[in-house]
């Protein structure tokens, strides 16, 4: 076992675990922040993506050895009131249908809109690429978007 120190979600966190633990189980067996789902573990499926730096990044691949000083937003972290324009958008359209998913989609969506306030359909779909959904709400998820752009 190893002591780290993790930045998230705009907080310091240690926790004391060996250090190629993935960040996916670092945060949520040792920080009780399971918002971030595992899905397939093998860096296929999106649904544990987090942001670190404001990059999305597929926590399940991600050692915490690696992490260091960068900066980790889980979906906690958006904001816990839910109150942004993306999760607004998300509300109002009912994009989840399982919603397993739908955490790592909003993260990817999330940092797509920091970089792109009025992303195309294309724009969309290579951002998302990453991101799947077993209940294929894709054409949700891309309206969501763009009304959370608007
Ligand atoms: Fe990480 Fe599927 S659980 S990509």
């Amino acid at each position: 076992m190893s002591k780290y120190s993790l930045s998230v979600n705009g907080e310091m966190k240690s926790l004391d675990v060996v250090p190629d633990t993935p960040l996916l189980w670092a945060l949520r067996d040792s920080l009780n922040l399971v918002g971030t789902k595992y899905g397939c573990g093998v860096g296929q499926c999106g649904a544990c993506m987090v942001q670190i730096n404001g990059v999305p990044t597929r926590s399940c691949m991600t050692p915490v050895s690696s992490v260091g000083r960068q900066k980790v937003t889980t979906i906690e972290g958006v904001d816990p009131k839910a109150a942004t324009p993306l999760q607004q958008a998300w509300q109002e359209l009912d994009v989840p249908q399982c919603g397993y998913c739908q955490a790592g989609q909003i993260m990817s969506a999330a940092a797509l809109l920091k970089d792109n306030l009025k992303p195309s359909d294309a724009d969309i779909d290579a951002a998302m690429g990453g991101n799947l959904c077993r209940c294929a709400t894709y054409m949700r998820i891309r309206a969501g978007i763009h009304r959370a752009a608007e």
